[in-house]
């Protein structure tokens, strides 16, 4: 399979690029991505460079970019494509929605329109649980959930997801839909809470806990939602969206005070601060469609998969001074100043 992976120097794709070099030895991958401040070549130096380099290739391009897009995937004979491209962070779309609806909703349907063009046999959209909006203290998502999203980050995932339908009913797409709980694992921004929460820790900074600290989010470990992505490629029903999840739903206070416990630190760090705007309280996920259809089950607990990722935090210092440029501590700073 010649695979096109959008976005494969962020957070997931580049983990799911690592577990698909190596589980398909056949496969081919090219890594377009447009190195936003979340993308870092770097993640996948050790592949450029290594025995895999004749079957992973980076380009670096704009999934808007339309006629770069369509010679790419005429050019590398794209088989498949994978699209977890996108401005990821609910607090930057809130500070300017903007990118997100070019990125998230033009982009996305820039690649469905180069896609169906060409006539590529599978497509793989990267969505998110934030689709749904939010939960009281009972129920949980299915795919059957009306789309109720509640920030610009998430309002732009679904305005994609539905585009991703209208191209599947209206052109015959071949176009699966993922929509995953929050991620953790190595190569995570430490934008998002657990590696923000390791990093502020580790160096005895305050931990900013917004609210009351008892929102709910449902965490997976970051190869389990690839093995998800995984599945959804190769036996996905076309037109379909998939929930995954990790059955591990945590009030961020909860985790936070995991992560302290692990490192040794003392909770005095916990810092309330001003809630986020249009917080969604809480996410779960049933994701019994895809334990049926495809056969997925989260094989790691929380426990198991925190363990694993401040394990390589630990072991990989350098890599969280790489990625933290002038421009996201300015952005952050900014951020906190206002939430005080
Ligand atoms: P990330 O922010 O870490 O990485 C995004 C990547 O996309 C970066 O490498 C960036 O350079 C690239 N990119 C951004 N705009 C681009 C453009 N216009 N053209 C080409 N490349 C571009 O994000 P992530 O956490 O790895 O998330 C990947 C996907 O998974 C996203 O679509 C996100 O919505 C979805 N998702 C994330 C989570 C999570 O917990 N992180 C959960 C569910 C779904
Ligand atoms: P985040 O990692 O930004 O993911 P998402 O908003 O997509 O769920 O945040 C996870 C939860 O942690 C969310 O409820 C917001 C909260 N949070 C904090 O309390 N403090 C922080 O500094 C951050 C980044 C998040």
């Amino acid at each position: 399979m010649r695979l096109l992976v959008t976005g494969g120097c962020g957070f997931i794709g580049t983990n799911f690029i690592y577990l698909m070099l190596e589980r398909h030895p056949d496969w081919t991958i090219f890594n377009l991505d447009k190195l936003t401040y979340a993308g870092n070549r770097k993640n996948l130096l050790p592949v450029e460079q290594g025995k895999d380099k004749k079957r992973y290739h980076f380009l670096h391009g704009d999934i808007c970019d339309r006629e770069y897009i369509e010679e790419t995937m005429l050019k590398h004979r794209i088989d498949a494509v994978i699209n977890f491209a996108a401005e990821s962070h609910v607090d930057r779309s809130i500070n300017d929605p903007s990118p997100f609806v070019t990125t998230n909703v033009q982009g996305a349907q820039n690649l469905m329109e180069c896609a169906r063009r060409i006539g590529i046999g599978r497509f793989v959209h990267v969505s998110t649980d934030e689709v749904y909006g939010t939960l009281g203290p009972e129920g949980k998502f299915m795919e059957t959930t009306p789309l109720a999203p509640n920030s610009p980050y998430s309002a732009s995932k679904a305005g994609a997801d539905l585009m991703a339908r209208a191209y599947f009913e209206t052109y015959g797409l071949p176009v699966v839909i993922t929509r995953c709980s929050n991620n953790y694992g190595p190569y995570q921004f430490p934008e998002k809470l657990i590696p923000l929460v390791y990093r502020n820790a580790k160096t005895d900074n305050p931990l900013p806990v917004y609210g009351d600290g008892l929102n709910v989010r449902d965490w997976i470990y970051v190869d389990d939602h690839c093995t998800g992505v995984e599945l959804a490629l190769l036996k996905g029903r076309e037109g379909q969206a998939y929930n995954f999840g990790g059955d591990a739903e945590k009030p961020n206070i909860e985790v936070i005070k995991t992560i302290l416990s692990i490192l040794g630190k003392p909770e005095s760090l916990i810092t309330f601060v001003k809630d986020r705007p249009g917080h969604d309280r809480r996410y779960a996920m049933d994701f019994s469609l895809a334990r049926k259809e495809l056969g997925f089950a989260p094989s790691l607990n929380f426990e198991q998969g925190l363990k694993k990722t401040v394990e390589w935090y630990e072991a990989n210092a350098n890599w969280l001074e790489d990625v933290q440029s002038g421009a996201y501590r300015d952005f952050m700073d900014e951020w906190y100043k206002e939430r005080k």
